[in-house]
């Protein structure tokens, strides 16, 4: 007994002690980058050195039967991170706590690609279980789409982590629609961080991909309430238009963003849009609006495709650094769908979240 009454706060001492350590170790941890908002390239070197080429592989296998995957995985990556950053928020569905952006004016009926990232998910969760969050997954992805498709192919910077919440309204605001002008557009873009620049190059991303009639039947028939179609509109491309989309016809049938290579990422968009063949109204917009600071870009891109290419690059890389959750913020989600308490009630989250 005396000798238990003697060790007990020398026990207790040594406690402390390591647990000072202990905190001394995590400042160390934090101040070595953890912590900080900033993303790395080597970020899953050690916990999952696999990771791109297992997302890499579930896409290959994807484009085998569905070659506009690349497009809408990369459309993907945009979606979420214009709205609250990205954090994989794009990809929870309804639940009690959350109100899906799923069901957003642009997303409803159009996002698409959900599928196919649940499947990387599986791929990543049985490589290197609780390791990469769903918000990088998106990044990668859209990276890897990119470049399978024809496009250039650059290092990803990663170590986003997951959200907790989703906002439908926040997507319905931060979404630029395809009915913007030119300012509405750059305002969009001015609102989370992106530049002119940025606004042109990102659009390069319609050189690959659909677009619903619903979204440019507008300018086919009653453009601006004129009752006339949109003067912009080349008339060799709107007969052709016009005809895969008849007024008061199907909205959902699926017209090329680029009609020159559907499929492949290239400078062609730029192109088109000297001619006149932008599909959205909002592509048109950025070569057509008069005195438009966006008319040279556009002419260097269309003139030098590794030009376009440099800046996509820069852009993206601009594009997904938009308000990141890092370090111990968040989560990394277990099933991208859902967050992790909905997925295994509230003590798994406390797990997942080391
Ligand atoms: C500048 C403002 C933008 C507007 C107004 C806009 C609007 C749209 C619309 C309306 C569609 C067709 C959706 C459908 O029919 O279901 C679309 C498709 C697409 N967008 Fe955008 N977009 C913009 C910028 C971007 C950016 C920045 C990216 C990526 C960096 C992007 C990538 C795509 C892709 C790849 C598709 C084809 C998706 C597919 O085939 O599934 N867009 N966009
Ligand atoms: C990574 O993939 C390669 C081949 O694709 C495989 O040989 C290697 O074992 C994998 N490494 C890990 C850590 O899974
Ligand atoms: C989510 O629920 C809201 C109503 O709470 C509904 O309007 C919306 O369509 C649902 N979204 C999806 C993708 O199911
Ligand atoms: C999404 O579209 C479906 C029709 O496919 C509709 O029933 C639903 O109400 C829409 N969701 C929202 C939030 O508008
Ligand atoms: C969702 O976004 C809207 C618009 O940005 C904002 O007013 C609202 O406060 C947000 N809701 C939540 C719960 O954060
Ligand atoms: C639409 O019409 C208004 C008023 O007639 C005009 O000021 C505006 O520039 C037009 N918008 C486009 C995109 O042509
Ligand atoms: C409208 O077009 C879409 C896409 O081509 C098709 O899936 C859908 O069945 C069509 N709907 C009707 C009512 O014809
Ligand atoms: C319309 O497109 C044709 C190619 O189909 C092109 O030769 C012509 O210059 C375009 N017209 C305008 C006004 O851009
Ligand atoms: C095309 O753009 C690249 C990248 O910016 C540049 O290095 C190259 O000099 C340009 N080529 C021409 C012919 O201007
Ligand atoms: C990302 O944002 C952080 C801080 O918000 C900044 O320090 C960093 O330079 C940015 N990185 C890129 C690639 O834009
Ligand atoms: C993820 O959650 C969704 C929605 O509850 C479910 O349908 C899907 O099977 C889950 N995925 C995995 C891999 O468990």
């Amino acid at each position: 007994m005396p000798s238990s009454s003697s060790s007990s706060p020398n026990n207790y001492s040594t406690k402390i002690l390591a647990s000072i350590l202990f905190a001394i170790l995590l400042i160390l941890c934090a101040g070595a980058g953890y912590g900080e908002a900033q993303l790395s390239p080597t970020f899953y070197d050690k916990d999952c050195p696999n990771a791109t080429s297992i997302v890499r592989a579930v896409i290959e296998e994807a484009l085998q039967t569905d070659l506009r995957i690349a497009a809408s995985l990369t459309r993907l990556f945009f979606h979420d991170c214009f709205v609250n950053g990205c954090d994989g928020s794009i990809l929870l569905d309804n639940s009690s706590t959350i109100d899906s952006e799923k069901g957003a004016l642009p997303n409803n009926n159009s996002a698409r690609g959900f599928d196919v990232v649940d499947n990387i998910k599986t791929a990543l969760e049985t490589a290197c279980p609780g390791i990469v969050s769903c918000a990088d997954i998106l990044a990668i992805s859209a990276e890897e789409s990119v470049s399978l498709s024809g496009g250039p192919s650059w290092t990803v910077l990663l170590g986003r982590r997951d959200s907790t919440t989703a906002n439908r309204t926040a997507a319905n605001e931060a979404l630029p629609a395809p009915s913007f002008t030119l300012d509405e557009l750059k305002a969009s873009f001015a609102a989370v961080g992106l530049d002119t620049t940025d606004l042109v190059a990102l659009s390069g991303a319609h050189t690959f991909g659909r677009a619903q009639c619903q979204f440019f039947s507008d300018r086919l028939y009653a453009f601006n309430s004129t009752g006339s179609p949109d003067p912009t509109l080349n008339s060799t491309y709107l007969e052709t238009l016009s005809a895969l989309c008849p007024q008061s016809g199907n909205g959902s049938v699926l017209a090329d963003l680029d009609p020159s290579t559907p499929d492949g990422f290239d400078a062609d968009y730029f192109s088109n849009l000297q001619v006149h063949y932008g599909l959205l109204q909002s592509d048109q917009e950025l070569f057509s609006t008069s005195g438009a600071d966006t008319v040279d870009i556009i002419n260097s891109y269309s003139a030098n495709q590794s030009a376009f290419f440099e800046s996509f690059v820069i852009s993206m890389n601009k594009m997904g650094n938009i308000s990141l959750l890092t370090g111990t913020d968040g989560e990394i989600r277990l099933n991208c769908s859902k967050v992790n308490e909905d997925t295994y009630g509230s003590s798994a989250t406390l797990i997942a979240e080391y």
